[in-house]
């Protein structure tokens, strides 16, 4: 069974997710909050574009199942826990299947690039996201932000920058209209 399919971004006040591909900032308390949210589930399952992937090794994170999307999922490197396919559908279908077949309850996050946001959204695949603001002045060459509308989002919680962070940052959830 699927419990949930969520969008988790983290993004600066104008929409910028990444430089170079790569995170343009460091921010310790994103990163655990990010690992803490998608282990959060029985199950956990992500799903990335190829650029995503490979920005993060292009191996499995730790207790979660990586599905990735490239036109040429033939050369995504081979590694444990890690699954490639075509199109964001074939991925989903997959991990459809799995659940059927799954007593524990599968979450489903949706870990980005950009165009695997937007994809996403426009599909209609997903009624949730969870997303960081990063409060800085901070360049980017990948853009993401929410639909205007159709989506309502909560209050922002505020945090202050930690030790080991680089700006201060809210934390928002959307949903679904
Ligand atoms: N701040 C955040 O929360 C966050 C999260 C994730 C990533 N990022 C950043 O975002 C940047 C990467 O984002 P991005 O949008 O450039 O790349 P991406 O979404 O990670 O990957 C794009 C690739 O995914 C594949 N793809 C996308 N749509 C597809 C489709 N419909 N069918 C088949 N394959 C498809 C293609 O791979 P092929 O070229 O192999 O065909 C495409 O080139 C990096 O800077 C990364 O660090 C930030």
């Amino acid at each position: 069974m699927i419990i949930t399919k969520t969008i988790i971004f983290a993004s600066t006040e104008d929409g910028a997710i990444g430089l170079n591909n790569d995170i343009p900032w460091k921010m310790r308390s994103d990163m655990q909050f990010f690992k803490k949210t998608t282990t959060s589930g029985e199950v956990n399952h992500l799903v990335m574009g190829r650029k995503t992937f490979e920005s993060m090794g292009s191996k499995a994170l730790p207790n979660r199942i990586m599905h990735v999307v490239s036109r040429t999922p033939e050369n995504i490197k081979k590694a444990k826990d890690v699954y490639a396919y075509k199109s964001i559908e074939q991925a989903i279908e997959s991990i459809d299947n799995i659940a059927k077949l799954s007593d524990p309850a599968i979450s489903v996050w949706i870990i980005g690039g950009a165009s695997i946001y937007q994809q996403c959204i426009d599909i209609g695949l997903v009624n949730k996201a969870i997303q960081t603001i990063v409060h800085g002045n901070i360049k980017g060459d990948t853009f993401f932000s929410m639909p205007e509308e159709g989506w309502v989002k909560s209050e922002p919680i505020k945090y202050l920058a930690g030790d080991r962070d680089d700006h201060p940052y809210s934390i928002v959830t959307w949903m679904k209209l």
